[in-house]
């Protein structure tokens, strides 16, 4: 893999521990079900009296995926959840996921307030790319195109010249290959030699990786294919080579979910973070839902296949959130218009080549 030699800041395995068990102490499925109808339909109240509405990333708890379509929001990836945003006539979205999306949605809602239910909400790759040392790995390589991953801050996403999703990476990348351009790729290695070998563009990556999927682990997946040969591999991109090898479908969230609904099979091995699983079952109420193994040899488990900063939402963090009108997401001006500018030409491009950028038919 060619990736830069120097350490990055890498994100302390006690932080993410603590935040794990902040997340599991809060949990609604911890409170009593009088508690927790008493919070639905409290913010339920609150949406309304606020004018809000909510927008909710796969992974976050079942509670909040089905609060938030159950009152007109919308749960789905990424920048799916911020050009939702923009089109819905709310005057605040409360953004349940990390805090690039709550960044990203208020990129492309400059107008909006932009609630998110804890800013605590970080991302291991959006921390393992500070802007410093980010700008310097780019002074090294002035000649090659900076094209980020969403996952990242808006600093980074200002110095780049494009922003990309999981759900269209692969295209632009293979785009801007055949334009004859090297790549500068941040911050997700896996992401990133996966692009690379797909399409062999010249890249060079930031050494970056998701703290939840890096933890899948490839024997122990064949192994669990062995018993059960007639279910599929679905992985996201941000899994190691290895377990990328063994997958039936590579895609983002919203094609992993879509590979349920077209698939013959009955059953699914799934590398992702397990709150994927509600909107499957949902979907396909009489499937079966596997978790790709994530212990075994080398496990270190630090996030068991849930990411401990996207179980920050939940129902008190919500109800806090929209009792106290707090944690709203700033941002300066002129780093919002850099930002918007390598986040349009993905929308451009996504435009221009008729793509869906949920990701929906692209894996
Ligand atoms: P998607 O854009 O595929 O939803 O992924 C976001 C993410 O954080 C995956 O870990
Ligand atoms: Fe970031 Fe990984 Fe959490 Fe996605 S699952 S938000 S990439 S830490």
């Amino acid at each position: 893999m060619n990736t830069v030699s120097y350490a990055p800041y890498k994100v302390d395995k006690n932080h993410i521990l603590s935040v794990a068990q902040k997340a599991h102490d809060n949990q609604s499925s911890g409170t009593s079900d009088n508690k927790r109808l008493a919070l639905i339909n409290r913010i339920k109240q609150l949406l309304i009296q606020r004018d809000a509405v909510l927008i909710s990333h796969y992974y976050t708890d079942p509670d909040i995926q089905q609060l938030t379509e159950e009152t007109g929001g919308h749960v789905a990836d990424s920048l799916e959840m911020a050009r939702f945003g923009n089109e819905h006539p709310a005057k605040t979205l409360v953004v349940a996921g990390v805090k690039f999306m709550g960044e990203t949605a208020k990129i492309l809602n400059p107008e909006k307030t932009v609630l998110m239910p804890d800013l605590n909400a970080e991302c291991s790759l959006d921390l393992e790319c500070p802007i410093q040392e980010f700008s310097d790995f780019c002074q090294q390589h002035p000649d090659r195109k900076i094209v980020v991953y969403s996952n990242t801050s808006i600093e980074v996403k200002a110095k780049a010249d494009w922003v990309v999703t999981s759900g269209i990476a692969l295209k632009i990348i293979r785009h801007l290959h055949q334009q004859g351009e090297q790549i500068l790729w941040a911050p997700d290695k896996y992401l990133g030699h996966y692009i690379q070998k797909e399409t062999q563009a010249d890249m060079i990556l930031w050494p970056g990786s998701c703290i939840v999927h890096e933890e899948f682990k490839a024997t122990e997946l064949s192994q669990l294919k062995i018993t059960h040969p007639d279910a599929a591999i679905l992985v996201h991109p941000e899994s190691p080579e290895s377990v990328i090898e063994l997958a039936d479908v590579v895609g983002s969230t919203s094609a992993l979910i879509k590979a349920t609904q077209t698939l013959n099979n009955q059953k699914f091995i799934v590398a992702t973070d397990r709150g994927i699983f509600y909107k499957m079952q949902q979907l396909s109420p009489n499937k079966t839902f596997m978790e790709a193994p994530n212990a075994g040899i080398g496990a270190t488990c630090k996030s068991c296949a849930h990411c401990p900063w996207m179980g920050l939402n939940h129902l008190e963090s919500l109800e806090h959130v929209l009792e106290s009108n707090c944690n709203e997401i700033i941002i300066d001006e002129n780093l919002r218009q850099q930002a918007m500018i390598s986040i349009n030409r993905m929308m451009d491009f996504s435009k221009q080549q008729n793509i869906n950028m949920t990701g929906k038919g692209n894996a």
